[in-house]
């Protein structure tokens, strides 16, 4: 698979100058106008909406215009979601798991694929796939930091997006790892205060999000593609050049 155009590394890179993406599921569209104005006012720019309710489509639409979030579709299942979800405004597409097939219908909507990856097979094939960044999901459940550390020692040029389980109490050293562009969560955007309609909380929730990601410091380089990119992998002869040649 060729690499990600450069407009998806534009989106990450704005995801990593954010540092901390909200992960929202909503029940009713209706909440997503004043949801977005809550998360805008609180300097979070940024949100990952889940296509797990009906509602979840029409709400990235109305979030990325009413605020000009840049808004992005969760639990991204296959191919024909991402597409729908890309109509309905989506920057961003973010899956649960790796599916290949999502991460090529991404790249011919160019649009960046966010996919979740557990293990290092999984790490490794997202990186064959020309990816810079993948969520590392359920991070908390998979050991937290630890385990992030172990499973991104082998892979010095891709980046990761943990995210499941993680608050403001363990947030800092997520943030703090060299490897780690941002941290989804969705700790500011509780659904039972979205359903109750609490801006307020959200509002304060959110500002502390946003003060705990501004105090983290500056995300870490984003590398170019590596799969079919480095100088070794183009120029080492394909291995029946090799065989023909000696
Ligand atoms: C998800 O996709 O549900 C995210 O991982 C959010 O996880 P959290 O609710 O534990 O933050």
């Amino acid at each position: 698979m060729t690499p990600d155009p450069p407009a998806t590394g534009d989106v990450l890179g704005q995801l990593a100058a954010m540092r901390v993406i909200p992960v929202v599921v909503l029940d009713d569209s209706a909440a997503a106008a004043p949801l977005a104005g809550a998360l805008a006012g609180a300097g979070l720019r940024c949100a990952e909406v889940t296509l797990r309710t009906p509602a979840g489509a029409d709400a990235i639409g109305i979030m990325a215009r009413e605020q000009d979030l840049l808004v992005g579709a969760g639990t991204v299942l296959d191919p024909g979601q991402a597409e729908h979800a890309v109509e309905a405004g989506a920057r961003f597409i973010v899956s649960p798991g790796l599916d290949e097939e999502v991460i090529r219908r991404c790249r011919e909507l160019s649009v960046l694929a966010l996919p979740g990856a557990a293990t290092a097979t999984e790490i490794q094939r997202a990186r064959r796939a020309g990816l810079r960044a993948v969520k590392f999901f359920p991070a908390e459940t998979l050991g937290g930091v630890r385990a992030l550390d172990a499973v991104s020692a082998p892979f010095p040029d891709l980046r990761f997006i943990p995210t499941g389980g993680i608050s403001p109490p363990n947030l800092q050293p997520y943030l703090a790892h060299g490897a780690v562009l941002a941290v989804g969560g969705s700790w500011m955007v509780p659904r039972q205060l979205i359903a109750g309609q609490d801006w307020a909380q959200i509002s304060r929730l959110a500002r502390e999000a946003a003060r705990l990601a501004a105090e983290s410091g500056p995300p870490p380089r984003i590398p170019p593609p590596a799969a079919m990119g480095g100088p070794a992998e183009r120029e080492r002869p394909a291995p029946r050049e090799r065989s023909q040649a000696s």
